[in-house]
């Protein structure tokens, strides 16, 4: 019996029209500020009782004792003995961070420093007017993202591209659009060995060359990296690299020195603000307490959906165009880390644990999928997020979005009772979440991000899982590698089960 069985014994709570007219407080008592972001949750599905329950399971999970040795720079990701440093990433100088008994906060700083000096450089003049990262998974989606999320923000002159697919599609397109003379590639990959990004950063370079003669890569390749050798054995001066440090997980790195392009794209000062934006939520994960804590309450929420409710997924809607890719990328920070089923003790758990993610902008979502969210057999709790003030000024069309956001929240929870017209029913009683803020800066950027950076290691540490490596991609890396020469050396026909070796064949004989 873990505690999480307890959840199941809960009673569940009265609809979300009963709750509110049982408590005329509640759409007060359960908002809560944290930095700029005001996290609406009346409409999740719980009372007090349920609420109570939940926090005390946090307590007893030890959610406080694990995120002070988070914080204390403790080796929590035990998989792989390594500590969890994201914090460090955007402390101010006057911290310290301790790993290994050594404050690393200075180190954080001089890599900041040098970033900054190289993206001034690349701002203040031509000939860079274009740059590319290339990288994959957590070496791209963060800054791919808050590229996007931050249009606003951008320098006039300079675009950024991202590739990250092995799919030549990707870099084709890519090149085709991009001027040898007046590119800047960012080869950004924390271990230097994934083989998307090294086939990806090969073929650039070999572009580039052809262009221009290899000369030119000293002032065309940066790399960004924690792995200096390989970065050396790929061609790249490690001068032209920017380092940081495996206790940074991939998915964590937005705001290493992977935040390269970002940099560059927005600048340093907004890119300080977006720094200090993480380090708002992250005070106030570390010092408020678990009933005011934001990352606690919406991650215990989750974990009540999970266990308790039994709902697999969650949707994430941003009601913000340039948020488009952030579903994407909590895909990789929430499913990533707790996609496991084994335990801190090498244990298989009894229970569920990371949901599954996804989610669409508003309104786009509502034309495609949210027919299911409000009539489907299924429950998915939303998160919604949308600002006051948009950036584009364009008011008319704010306040017509933002229409739709408050709506569908109402929609769902209350829904509309017609017995007559059973297909015109809304049962309503579908938890959603409201995140605010006033407008959508790198500050406020950092904050969300954080934000749910923090969900995920409240969730780890309830399910007892390690949120921090993620064994699980392996198994597909290494036979992918296997079968690479398969395709095209000699023929192996017996190297894998009958199905696998079909489809190998099959390739072979029409490739
Ligand atoms: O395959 C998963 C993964 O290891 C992610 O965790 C990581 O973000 C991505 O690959 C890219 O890794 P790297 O930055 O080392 O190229």
């Amino acid at each position: 019996m873990t505690p999480l069985d307890d959840l199941s014994d809960l009673p569940r709570p009265a609809h979300l029209r009963d709750l509110f007219e049982q408590d005329p407080t509640r759409a007060q008592r359960y908002v809560t500020h944290a930095g700029d972001l005001r996290i609406d949750w009346s409409k999740a599905s719980v009372d007090d009782v349920t609420l109570d329950a939940l926090l005390g399971l946090a307590e007893r999970a030890g959610v406080e004792r694990r995120r002070d040795a988070m914080f204390a720079g403790e080796r929590i990701n035990v998989t792989e003995d390594r500590a969890v440093g994201h914090v460090a990433l955007r402390m101010p100088h006057t911290s310290s961070f301790v790993v290994d008994g050594h404050d690393v906060v200075p180190e954080v700083h001089a890599v900041l420093d040098a970033l900054a000096d190289f993206a001034r450089r690349v701002r203040a003049s031509g000939p860079i007017d274009h740059v590319v990262n290339i990288g994959i998974g957590g070496s791209d989606l963060g800054p791919a993202m808050a590229y996007e999320a931050l249009r606003p923000f951008r320098h006039e002159r300079i675009r950024c591209s991202f590739v990250s697919n092995v799919d030549g599609a990707d870099i084709e397109a890519v090149l085709a659009d991009s001027d040898p003379a007046t590119t800047l590639f960012v080869v950004a990959s924390k271990t230097f060995g994934t083989i998307e990004t090294l086939t990806n950063a090969r073929t650039a370079r070999a572009w580039l060359v052809d262009a221009l003669g290899e000369d030119a890569v000293v002032d065309h390749f940066v790399a960004v990296s924690t792995n200096e050798e390989r970065v050396a054995e790929f061609g790249i001066d490690t001068a032209n690299m920017f380092g940081f440090w495996d206790w940074v997980g991939g998915r964590y790195s937005v705001d290493s020195a992977i935040g390269l392009s970002l940099m560059i794209a927005i600048g340093p000062e907004a890119f300080s603000e977006f720094l200090a934006g993480f380090h708002t939520i992250d005070e106030h994960f570390r010092t408020a307490p678990l009933r005011d804590n934001a990352p606690v309450l919406l991650a215990m929420l989750g974990v009540w959906y999970a266990n308790g409710l039994g709902y697999d997924t969650k949707a994430v809607l941003p009601y913000s165009n340039d948020l488009a890719r952030f579903p994407a990328y909590l895909q990789q920070l929430d499913m990533e880390s707790n996609g496991k089923s084994v335990d801190l003790d090498g244990e298989r758990v009894g229970h569920h644990t990371g949901p599954i993610i996804w989610g669409e902008p508003g309104t786009n979502g509502q034309h495609a999928f949210y027919q299911l969210i409000h009539q489907g057999t299924r429950i998915i709790p939303c998160d919604f997020i949308g600002v006051a003030r948009a950036e584009h000024g364009d008011q008319e069309h704010h306040d017509l979005l933002m229409a739709n956001l408050f709506a569908q929240s109402e929609a769902l929870a209350f829904g509309r009772s017609n017995e007559a017209e059973p297909h015109r029913n809304f049962e309503g009683n579908r938890p959603n979440t409201v995140i605010l803020a006033e407008r959508l800066t790198p500050s406020v950027l950092g904050q969300l991000i954080a934000l749910y950076e923090h969900v995920v290691h409240v969730q780890g540490t309830v399910w007892g899982v390690n949120s921090y490596d993620q064994w699980g991609v392996e198994l597909g890396k290494e036979l992918a590698n296997q079968i690479t020469p398969e395709l095209v050396g000699e023929p192996t026909p017996d190297a894998h089960d009958a199905a696998t070796n079909a489809l190998i064949a099959w390739y072979r004989a029409h490739r």
